[in-house]
């Protein structure tokens, strides 16, 4: 271990990995797994990669991604997505990373809903995650520290010296001249939720300890088709490009009751599917289906291996059987605020990039697929700030290596008990006596003699519930019930 590093990354999905691969070589950069690198959400993603098709598709992609974000988008940041996007995807299939192609060579592109067009990449069917996560570890040049958990930021004065982690049972500090959060949203607040096991809100949790802002932390998106059922943390997500070759939701009377509610049915954006199912269930009591039996047997297990296998490990014969389905949290477009490089506002030298990250590229609901799109593009404006300004001055500073007890005893039940409740008061369907439940309740908990770690997801999601209350309206992802609403 060094005494001091040039860069030190908290995280390893496409975020914190390609910041590592957009470094210059002879940098000296250090990458914070809190676990096995493959866990986190990249590795799980299986829809794609959205990108212009070509020059006259950016104008679309661009009008797509602001529709979706519903007027909450930051239009200079969704400029630079869609734009710098296709250089950033051809220069990644040039170090040879090879998304699906037809017998022609020419890459194939599906759709999810509110796109416009097809302009999806995707890479072994439906592993896209997994094949980006595994090429870029492979190029990863710099050692990488695991099951190493982040328990604070080394900040004075307005400056940000590293980081504090538990390693091997022990405490101790990093240092390093720029630290970039890359480590990912929240989903483990939910109940029900797609994530993987290692995204907790940590890092946000640390943010607010230390005054720094986070923006539009009521924005959470639910995805709408995820078998919910089992034991398993994180649930099985069906990814949004079955709707968009042709899947159906129906009801168990084989109904699409989705046209009752927006008369794009199934390629509706994702935060009303979401909201008409959840809202239809609980209406009428209805189980709620994926129907794939659109698709041919042969051309499934090819296109969808994933969901094929761990469908079929559960007893499911796909594309045969109805798969019973519900919303489950998916992805947070709130987070920390950061300008249009990754810089963390009113903290030198801290950076954050990724689902950790609001640069309000996503607005008010992220458009299917601009995530992975996102942690290429971002990351390569993050290290290009860090190549602008790493050899500037910085003093050095020691820091104490004390820390709380970061787990107590009875918070393993807390956490069961946030979980529904977040799911329950401050889920897809809000309203304002079920959110000052939830924050009576966070704020209760937060008084409780209970380790560090549960302190940080407590303070994250009542920094969700308070913004949720704040916003009276409905927005995109945000919806406040109101009598007489369809859904
Ligand atoms: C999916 O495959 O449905 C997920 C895509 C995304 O969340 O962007």
């Amino acid at each position: 271990m060094k005494s001091i590093y040039d860069v030190l990354i908290i995280g390893a999905g496409i975020a914190g990995l390609h910041t590592a691969l957009s470094l210059d070589d002879d940098v000296e950069a250090l990458v914070l797994a809190k676990d096995y690198a493959w866990e986190c959400n990249t590795f799980y993603a299986q829809g794609g990669v959205a990108v212009a098709v070509d020059d006259e598709d950016i104008p679309s992609h661009i009008k797509d991604t602001l529709s979706a974000g519903a007027g909450l988008c930051d239009e200079g940041a969704v400029d630079i997505l869609c734009h710098e996007g296709p250089t950033v995807i051809k220069e990644f299939i040039e170090q040879g990373f090879g998304f699906d192609k037809d017998r022609a060579g020419n890459l194939l592109y599906t759709k999810e809903a509110a796109h416009s067009r097809n302009r999806i990449l995707h890479a072994g069917g439906d592993a896209t995650g997994r094949h980006i996560h595994r090429f870029l570890m492979d190029l990863l040049k710099f050692p990488i520290l695991y099951n190493t958990q982040v328990t604070d930021l080394l900040i004075e004065d307005g400056e940000c010296y590293g980081v504090r982690v538990f390693h091997n049972s022990k405490i101790f500090n990093i240092y390093a001249k720029k630290i970039v959060i890359a480590s990912g949203g929240v989903g483990s607040v939910y109940e029900y939720h797609t994530n993987a096991r290692t995204i907790s809100s940590d890092m946000q949790g640390i943010c607010l300890t230390h005054g720094i802002a986070l923006r539009d932390m009521e924005m959470m998106q639910f995805h709408p088709t995820v078998f919910v059922q089992g034991d398993a943390v994180r649930k099985q997500l069906l990814s949004e490009s079955l709707r968009g070759e042709g899947a159906k939701v129906v009801d168990e009377d084989g109904r699409r009751f989705l046209f009752d509610y927006d008369k794009r049915g199934e390629l509706s954006p994702r935060n009303i599917v979401s909201q008409a199912i959840f809202s239809y269930q609980a209406k009428t009591g209805k189980k709620v289906f994926l129907d794939l039996t659109n698709f041919e047997e042969g051309f499934f297990m090819k296109r969808f291996p994933s969901i094929y296998f761990n469908m079929s490990d559960i007893g499911y014969d796909l594309p045969i059987d109805l798969v019973p389905i519900s919303p489950a949290f998916h992805y947070a477009m709130g987070g920390i605020k950061s300008d249009l490089f990754g810089r963390v506002e009113g903290v030198g030298s801290l950076y954050v990039v990724g689902e950790a990250a609001n640069t309000r590229v996503h607005g008010a609901n992220r458009l299917a697929s601009n995530s992975l799109l996102e942690g290429f593009v971002f990351s390569k404006r993050v290290a290009l700030d860090i190549k602008l300004t790493l050899k500037e001055g910085k003093k050095e500073i020691k820091f104490d290596e004390n820390e709380p007890s970061l787990i107590k005893r009875g918070d393993k039940s807390l956490k069961n008990e946030l979980r529904s409740l977040m799911w329950n008061y401050a889920g897809i369907i809000r309203n304002e006596k079920k959110l000052k439940k939830a924050l009576n309740r966070v704020e209760d908990m937060l008084k409780l003699p209970i380790g560090k770690l549960l302190r940080l997801r407590l303070l994250s999601s009542q920094e969700i519930i308070k913004s949720a209350i704040d916003r009276k309206e409905s927005l995109g992802a945000h919806y406040i019930e109101k009598k007489g609403d369809k859904i």
